[in-house]
């Protein structure tokens, strides 16, 4: 392909994809990303990289289409997007920074699975990514309620969407008052207590933020700083999940079993 056909795809792409964007995001958040180019500048919180890379993500058929965006964050965006057959997918896309990729290393170093840690901004967000995708289908193999994950590449993530039509779930925080309590609070212990004991994980930021409230069922996401339980920072991690899902609860005036119980219940092998 020529360079200006190369370019034009890439702008229609990332028009089209900035036009999604300036629907819904927080412009602040937008920054603009390359005043540099002689084309007209404009705003993508999506480097050139990641759109290349989504092109072609469109163009071998796995995406048909990226329609609109669920959430603006610090350190990703997620997208609703269709497969084949118009099903709806997240498509969760990590921005490339150099700070959010300090934290990161945090979570990956001391994890067995994860023997040399890039030096490379880039490859960090990467590995990051295909983290996130690990330790969904791990859970998911454990039989969690999590989005299955459908495919990873580079920055790219894409899952399955929960929600209805367009409809995203909305986050537990969101709920005011979840008329099924007993079921929800059995639910997340049993949760952290499969991950770690099946799935060998610790979430490492479970709160009712990173929990999806969908038929009336909670949808635990956001696992990409998930750590393997010999991660030296694991019980660390358990212990601030333990304490947020209990915090959670506490202002819902019910019956709570003791926390330290439920952690050595959780640890003990
Ligand atoms: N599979 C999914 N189906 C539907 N909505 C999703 C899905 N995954 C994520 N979302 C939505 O996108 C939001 C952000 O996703 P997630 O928590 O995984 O990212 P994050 O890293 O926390 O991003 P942030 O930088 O905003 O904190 C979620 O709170 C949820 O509203
Ligand atoms: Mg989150």
């Amino acid at each position: 392909m020529k360079k200006d056909e190369e370019n034009e795809e890439f702008y229609e792409l990332s028009s089209h994809v900035d036009n999604l964007i300036k629907k819904k995001i927080d412009t602040k958040r937008i920054r603009e990303v390359d005043r540099s180019k002689k084309t007209a500048a404009f705003e993508s919180v999506l480097d050139e990289r990641t759109i290349t890379q989504l092109q072609k993500i469109l163009d071998k058929g796995i995406l048909n289409d990226i329609e609109g965006i669920i959430s603006a964050g610090k350190e990703a965006n997620v997208y609703l997007g269709y497969v084949q057959n118009s099903h709806e997918v997240a498509i969760k896309i990590y921005k490339i920074d150099s700070n959010t990729s300090r934290w990161m290393k945090n979570y990956i170093i001391g994890d067995p699975r994860f023997k040399k840690v890039p030096k490379n901004i880039a490859k960090i967000i990467y590995l990051w990514a295909s983290k996130e995708y690990k330790n969904l289908k791990r859970a998911q193999r454990a039989g969690l309620r999590v989005p299955k994950p459908i495919y990873v590449r580079d920055n790219i993530l894409i899952m399955e969407y929960i929600g209805f039509g367009s409809i995203p779930a909305p986050k537990l925080k969101d709920i005011v008052n979840p008329i099924n309590k007993e079921f929800l609070l059995n639910d997340i212990l049993d949760f952290i207590k499969n991950l770690y004991q099946k799935s060998k994980l610790v979430h490492g930021d479970l709160s009712e933020f990173n929990i999806l409230y969908h038929n009336q069922k909670p949808f635990y996401i956001d696992i990409s700083q998930a750590v393997s339980i010999e991660h030296p920072k694991s019980e660390k991690y358990l212990v601030r999940d333990i304490k947020n899902v209990f915090r959670y609860f506490e202002k819902y005036n019910m019956a709570l079993p003791n926390p330290e119980d439920f952690y050595y219940e959780t640890i003990e092998v």
